[in-house]
């Protein structure tokens, strides 16, 4: 495994590659979620190639980039035992150099959900996605459910922007009790992760009030405050359900594919999490047809 911290270096490893190549970008503190999308690379594609930037530009200024997780030696050591053939670890400047001034906007599918929330973030995200892209020069990119408003920006951008790749996204990896794995998660104090997983039942509810029969997007909302409210440790940013092709609000209550997802705050610690319904669209192939793509979506 070759680890590399420059754009040169990074270009001619990259050259270096055989075959196709297979992108998964990450801000570190690596886990699970993490390593399932560079097993599904590391099936789909001849080399793998990671990224490891914490990315200033998405975090807005009250949030948590100074204390952001990092453990570079640890994350190392689990890309390489999981077969990755290269690492690109950028310091800041080496992404934002001095006179660095060019924005990537993704103006419609940004806005609402995590986009209202925290103003400015897609923007960071779009931008240095881009960059990546443009540095990594790879077939296929590999996303998490996890963060799903962030797949479909990536995806409206790469298609946007005419960027030669597929965007694939796979499932959420979850802990045994059903918290959706993230860096984040190492901020809860013992008492608050155990109200973690309320999140994960709260979405469970509303699967099973679609599996019987329930289609109307405010009541499935319903079915996801009554769970969340039982955690007194709870405190609920936003609960939305939509179509999860636009990520617009949907009043009919037909058989589109909905995007169930929230924001929650336990303690000082903002969570999210999200489930597509029916619950059979929760693989690989049924996520990146909603969320990934750009192969798929026919170009004019
Ligand atoms: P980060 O939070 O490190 O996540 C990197 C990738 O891992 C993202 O595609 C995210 O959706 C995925 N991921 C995180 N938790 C997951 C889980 N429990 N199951 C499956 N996948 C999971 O997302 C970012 O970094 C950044 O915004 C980035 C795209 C790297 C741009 O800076």
């Amino acid at each position: 495994m070759q680890v590399v911290e420059t754009v040169p270096a990074l270009r001619a490893a990259r050259a270096a590659l055989d075959g196709r190549v297979g992108l998964v970008t990450t801000m570190g503190a690596l886990h699970a979620g993490h390593l399932a999308l560079v097993e599904q690379a590391r099936a789909e594609n001849d080399a793998v190639l990671v990224t490891i930037f914490v990315n200033p530009t998405q975090f807005a200024p009250h949030e948590d980039l100074s204390k952001y997780p990092r453990d570079l030696p640890r994350d190392l050591a689990m890309l390489e035992a999981a077969s990755v053939d290269l690492v690109f670890t950028p310091v800041p400047q080496v992404m934002y150099p001095p006179g660095f001034q060019t924005v990537v906007e993704v103006t419609e599918i940004s806005q609402g959900l995590e986009g209202e929330h925290r103003p400015g973030h897609f923007q960071g995200v779009a931008t240095v996605v881009a960059k990546l892209f443009n540095l990594a020069q790879a077939d296929r990119a590999y996303f998490g459910q996890k963060d799903a408003q962030q797949a479909a920006v990536i995806r409206t951008m790469a298609r946007d922007l005419n960027f030669p790749l597929e965007v694939i996204i796979c499932p959420t990896v979850r802990e045994s009790d059903g918290l959706a794995m993230s860096s984040r998660n190492v901020y809860l104090t013992p008492e608050q992760r155990r109200a973690a997983p309320v999140l994960y039942r709260a979405l469970q509810a509303a699967g099973k009030a679609y599996a019987d029969g329930e289609r109307r997007p405010d009541s499935l909302q319903q079915c996801v405050l009554d769970v969340l409210t039982t955690e007194p440790l709870a405190q609920i940013e936003y609960v939305s359900v939509c179509d999860a092709r636009t990520l617009q609000n949907s009043t009919t209550t037909g058989d589109m594919p909905l995007l169930v997802s929230m924001a929650v705050k336990i303690g000082l610690t903002r969570l999210i999490d999200n489930c597509l319904l029916p619950n059979e669209l929760n693989t690989r192939d049924g996520l990146t047809d909603l969320l990934g793509g750009v192969a798929s979506i026919p170009h004019i």
